[in-house]
Order: C-alpha cells, then structure tokens, then sequence
C-alpha cells in the first residue's frame, strides 16, 4: 500500500464542526488481505503506486501505450484550467480498439459477450470477429443514413446486442453517441435530444423487464413528436409487438443485415468527442457530460484490468448495470472491450422468473468477476441467504461495488454469501464526468475495509479538503476533490463551458469537485459520504445519512435503511429513518425502539433517529438511488414532489400510509 503521505496531506486544522462529527462516527476495524494466490500474479502491485507517485504524466502514457494508435501523440497534457486535452496530436480508432486489433492478433474465435435475454433459453454467444462483422455493418448502415463523424446519435435501446454493437459504430465513424436509459420517459428523452441535436436515433420495439415485453417505441414516437431534426428512426425487432411505423422508421434488420461486413475505421483525433451522457443531478436541466477518446479509452482499459485484476484468457467478468449508465459504458463496452475480455450482458431483472437468477448466470457462464450496486446486494440480502445457496458459485474471484457507500453489512453479506469469504470486494467510487474508477482498494494489493474506498488509484490526487479548501488531517473530514486533471475526466458541458465551470470547478479554487462528502481515516484510507447535500445538521452536529444507514444495516433484523433529517423545532434537523426488515423478520412492536438503541451505541446518542418506520420498499430512482428527498417530505409530512424520475411511484403511497403524522 501507498505511503500515506502522498498528495501533500496538510496540517491545516478542518474545520472544527467536521472535526467533532466525525471522530466519534466510525469504528470499524474489520479488515480483509487480498489472497495470497491472487496478490502473487496480481496485475498491479505496490510499485506501480511508485512508479505513479514518482511521475504521472509517464505513468498515463503507460496506459496509452496499451492502446493501438494511428499516430503517437506530441503531448501528454495540455492542461488550460480547467480545460483539459490529454495525449494531443495523437490518432487512434475507439473500435479498432476494442474489437478488430483483437481479431488481427489471432483472438477472432474468443468470446466477447455471453448475451444472456431475460426470457429462459434466449440467449447468444457473440466472439470478437463476430463483433467486428457486426460493427461493420452497423457502421455501414449508419453512413448510408448520412450519419458523419461529429454527429449525434440518440440510443434509446434495451439491453440488446444491438446497444453495444450501436456505441462501437458509432465511435467508429467518429458519430457522437447519446445514449438514453430505456427507462426513461418520453420527456426526458426528448429533452436531451433537443439538446444534443441529435440526427438519428436508435432504439427497438421493446425489451424484456420483469417477465413480460415492455414497449420502447411509443415512447421514442410521443418525444419525436417535436423533435424535426431527427431525420431517421432505426428500429430493433426484439419482441415482436405491434409498433406504429412512421416515415421517419426504418427497421435494423432492413437496412443493417444487407450491408458489408468490412468497413475501414478512420483514425480519429485522441480530443474528439466520444459521447454524451446525460446526468440528472439533484437540480436543474440535465447536464450532457462529454467524454473524448483517446484519454477515455486509456483510462477506463487500465481501471478495468487493474482494479478486477482483469486476465483476459480466463476470467468470465459481468458487469449487471444498464449499459445506459456510465457504468454499461466504461465497464461493460469500453473498458472490458479494449482488454479483449470476456463479459457476460444481462437483458432483465434479477427476480425473473426466480429470485435467484443472478446466481444462475454467475453459475451457467461460470463468471470469474461480478460487478454490481450496493442497492441490488441489499436487495438480495432482504431475500434471504438460502436463494444463492442453491447456485454453485465457485467459480468467482473478484467482486465490485459502484453507484453508492456500500454499508460495512453489505459488503460483508456480499463478500461471505457472494463470494464464499474468499473473494476480495473492490468498492469503487467514481461518477459519470471521472469517466473511470478512482478511488478503489486494488484486489491484489488492498488490506480492504469493509465500506471503504480506501485510496486512490495510482495517477489520481484525490484529497479531502475542509470548507475552505484545506487539506484534513488524518482522522479529519470534509469535501472530497481531486487536484490533478486525470485522462477520462469530462471536457465540458455539452455545449455549456460556463455551467462546467461553475458546477465543478468553482466552490473551491483550482480543484475539481465531485459533491461528495468524505473523510480520511486514522490510517489515511477514505470513506466515501454521499453526496453533501445528503448531510444532516442535528443539533449543530454534521451527520451523514450513510452513517446512520450502515449504523441501521448492521443489525441482524435490517435489510436496508434511509435515513433524512426533517426539521425539527428543538434540534434543527431530526433523524428519521426508513427500515426496510430481512426476508424471515416479522415487525414486533419493540423494533423502533430496538433499532433507536442499536444506532446510539454505533454511533453515538446524537445519531439516534427520532423516528423509525418499518416499510415495504424504499423510493429508488431508476440508477438505483434511493430519492431521499421524497422521504424527506413525507417525514415533513408534505406533498410529495416529482416522483417521475422513480422506478415504481406506488411505493410512495405504501411509504405515506404508514407515516403516523401522514394519516
Ligand atoms: C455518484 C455518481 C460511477 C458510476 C455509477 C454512478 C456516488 C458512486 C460510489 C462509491 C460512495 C459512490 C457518489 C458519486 N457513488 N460510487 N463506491 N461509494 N459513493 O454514477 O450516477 O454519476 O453518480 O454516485 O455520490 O458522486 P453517477
């Protein structure tokens, strides 16, 4: 592990309010050494923290140089406050990358997806030289259409072939890709075709979610509604159902299937765009978060082989986000692809047509590497133990975690049930504008902690600052940031400079600011808050809502907890918190007060919820994010705000009806 004392950690003394919150908040002292086995053949080991600590300029190029370019670039960073341009003057093709280098070097007959559809017995077998057909004809296909390079792209699919098969065309031709989570409505797609301006959008008739075909196209055709620029519509038949056909459609399989199977990719420069996506954030418009290629490519291929200790010639690695998310896109395209690794796609949900079809798939493809969100591991844990017990899941080393702090019971669960304790669990901590991982335990390197990110990948200066921009001490807490720009960083705000300046780069002077709040352990390792607006003032003492979350899962009767702080006229804000039980609990009428003791001795009695309620379910976005804050206006007993963004908005009312103040 690295020396603790890199990026000049400072002596300022934090701000005094942290200071005292944070002390008293965490006690875990569990911890987890890689395995001996895997630390021995680890891909990455301490030196390459040296080696990184010592210049990280030459530690990029390093993983640039795991790329094939068409030319070198001239230089490495150009680096304008906060406008970045990494590996300048430098040519490279995204999809070459990723797919056709692997066929050249022999490796055509490899598998690139296990394509696994959610109904049982659909399912396909995709090899790298396959891919390459594929994408060819894609390719192809979208140049007939007139697409050129900087165009936009709008992909509104399920988790189909055809999705991936989309981003590589597009990168190929040099098309700007915006892809938009199929779960999103006809109003959110609409806007951020609006504001890319996008030429062409992909999408299908449906998909499969939850057992039954779920329609796509309706929604594709209300949002066109009063998008004229769109000049085609290319449609995906994946289930079959009846779908309106307007002049502006034009089926896949009509125009794709007939084109070449060669199609020649033009070197591109390392500072084109790549895609858009779009992050909702807790207000405003949507942002279109830009990435660009050669920079992106580098980044999130060496985070991938080094952080899941990734052996292309034998690991199965299944990565069960929507590719509709950054995490599909540098973690189940990108990343896996320019490696020449083997991944497994999921199409549905894991409840169909049985609770344990995860652990179906990890046994049917016998996967080597999952990685998943704490939401799904929390979820599973409310299942109860006995369903993965009927899979033979032997065959996994390593496990992920992304999207949230996973609570320390959570990773525990995950690590002995998932991973048979002999799994190291890598809890990443990133966001759509990093691009790639940044702050992860290294399998073959990490003493991990359970609920910990640990230590920034090598290259990264992340830091935790306090109010005034600060460096805290060990043992301190306050604001993450990062100091350095870093490879897959975002370039901008699609078509908004300013609002990037002030979105990120404003609050504090010269360092980039992710909205996290974190702190830096006795040891110097971090942990990762939430998002600061996701802090509680009670009584004049900062609290964090993750705290208390991972105070409530620990006891043995919780499955998963949501904490908000409701004002309250004697302490400023009161904890309330939302209780969801594990599978075989039944609500005894004791559990509040249970729960109430079990956090005070955690955390301490100024951590103690002034209210517990036991429901159902708990409201999540369709990433997987529970929407604190439409639990704060039920625990402030209000209407409740904008609930389209949820992936079931009937949770709210169970969630209403048991609130005593709410009646
Ligand atoms: C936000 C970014 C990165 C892909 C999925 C989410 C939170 C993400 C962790 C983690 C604690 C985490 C942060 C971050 N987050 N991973 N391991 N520990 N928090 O991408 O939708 O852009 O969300 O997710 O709050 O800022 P995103």
């Amino acid at each position: 592990m690295r020396s603790g004392k890199e990026h000049g950690v400072a002596t300022e003394t934090p701000g005094q309010e942290s200071q005292q919150t944070l002390s008293n908040l965490m006690s875990e002292t569990r911890r987890f050494e890689p395995p001996a086995d895997l630390a021995a053949s680890a891909n990455v080991t301490a030196a390459t923290f040296e080696e990184a600590d010592r210049d990280s300029l030459a530690f990029w190029e390093s993983t640039a140089d795991r790329l094939t370019w068409a030319r070198r670039w001239d230089t490495t960073l150009e680096w304008n406050a906060p406008f970045a341009k990494w590996f300048v003057g430098g040519e490279l093709n995204v999809a070459y990358n990723c797919v056709d280098r692997h066929v050249e070097a022999g490796l055509g007959d490899r598998v690139a997806y296990y394509w696994e559809g959610e109904p049982e017995g659909d399912s396909r077998t995709i090899t790298y030289a396959d891919l390459q057909k594929e994408v060819s004809r894609a390719a192809n296909a979208l140049e007939e259409l007139g697409v050129r390079k900087g165009d936009r792209v709008a992909v509104y699919l399920p988790m189909i072939p055809e999705l991936p098969i989309t981003l590589l065309a597009c990168a190929r031709i040099g098309a700007i890709h915006s892809v938009v989570f199929g779960g999103f409505s006809s109003a959110a797609l609409k806007s951020r075709i609006h504001d890319a301006d996008a030429k062409v959008v992909i999408t299908a008739d449906g998909g499969y979610r939850r057992g039954k075909p779920s329609a796509l196209k309706p929604t594709v055709d209300e949002a066109l509604e009063e998008c004229p620029g769109v000049e085609h519509v290319v449609v995906v038949r994946r289930t079959g159902q009846d779908i309106a056909v307007n002049d502006r459609d034009i089926w896949w399989h009509d125009i794709v299937d007939r084109q070449s199977a060669e199609h020649e990719p033009a070197p591109h420069g390392a500072e084109d765009p790549l895609y858009i996506l779009y992050t909702s954030g807790t207000t405003g418009r949507p942002k279109g978060i830009l990435h660009t290629t050669g920079g992106y490519l580098a980044q999130t291929a060496w985070t991938h082989h080094a952080v899941f200790d990734l052996k292309p010639e034998t690991d199965v690695y299944w990565c069960t986000a929507d590719i509709g998310w950054v995490t599909g896109h540098s973690y189940i395209v990108y990343g896996p692809l320019a490696n020449g690794a083997t991944s497994v796609i999921y199409e549905g949900t894991p409840d169909t047509p049985h609770k344990g079809r995860f652990w179906e798939i990890v046994q049917k493809y016998k996967v080597t590497i999952l990685y998943t969100a704490p939401t799904a591991i929390r979820t599973f844990m409310k299942w109860g133990d006995d369903i993965r017990a009927k899979f033979d899941m032997s065959s996994l080393r390593v496990l992920g975690s992304v999207g949230e702090p996973i609570n320390p019971e959570a990773y525990v669960w995950y690590r002995e049930n998932i991973g048979g304790s002999r799994c190291p669990v890598v809890d990443t901590w990133w966001q759509t504008e990093t691009g790639a991982i940044m702050i992860s335990p290294m399998p073959g390197v990490t003493a991990a902690k359970p609920g910990a990110a640990m230590r920034p990948l090598p290259g990264i200066s992340a830091d935790v600052v306090d109010d005034q921009g600060n460096s805290v001490p060990n043992g301190g807490g306050g604001f993450l940031v990062v100091r350095e720009p870093w490879p897959a960083m975002l370039r901008t705000i699609w078509g908004d400079d300013q609002r990037y300046i002030d979105t990120y780069w404003s609050r504090f002077d010269g360092m980039y600011f992710p909205g996290d709040g974190a702190k830096r352990d006795e040891d110097g390792d971090l942990w990762l808050l939430g998002r600061v607006d996701d802090v509680m003032l009670v009584s004049g003492h900062n609290i964090s809502t993750t705290e208390v979350e991972s105070a409530l899962v620990s006891h043995p009767k919780v499955a998963e907890a949501a904490v908000v702080g409701a004002t309250d006229p004697v302490t400023g804000q009161a904890i309330v918190a939302f209780v969801i039980l594990r599978g075989s609990v039944e609500e005894s009428a004791d559990i509040a007060t249970d729960l109430r003791n079990h956090v005070a001795k955690t955390l301490g009695p100024i951590a103690k919820p002034r209210q517990i309620m036991v429901v159902p379910e708990l409201p999540k976005t369709r990433s997987g994010k529970i929407m604190r804050r439409l639990l704060r206006d039920v625990a402030e007993n209000r209407s409740l705000g904008d609930v389209t963004t949820l992936t079931d908005d009937s949770v709210m009312k169970l969630i209403s009806e048991k609130m005593p103040a709410a009646k």
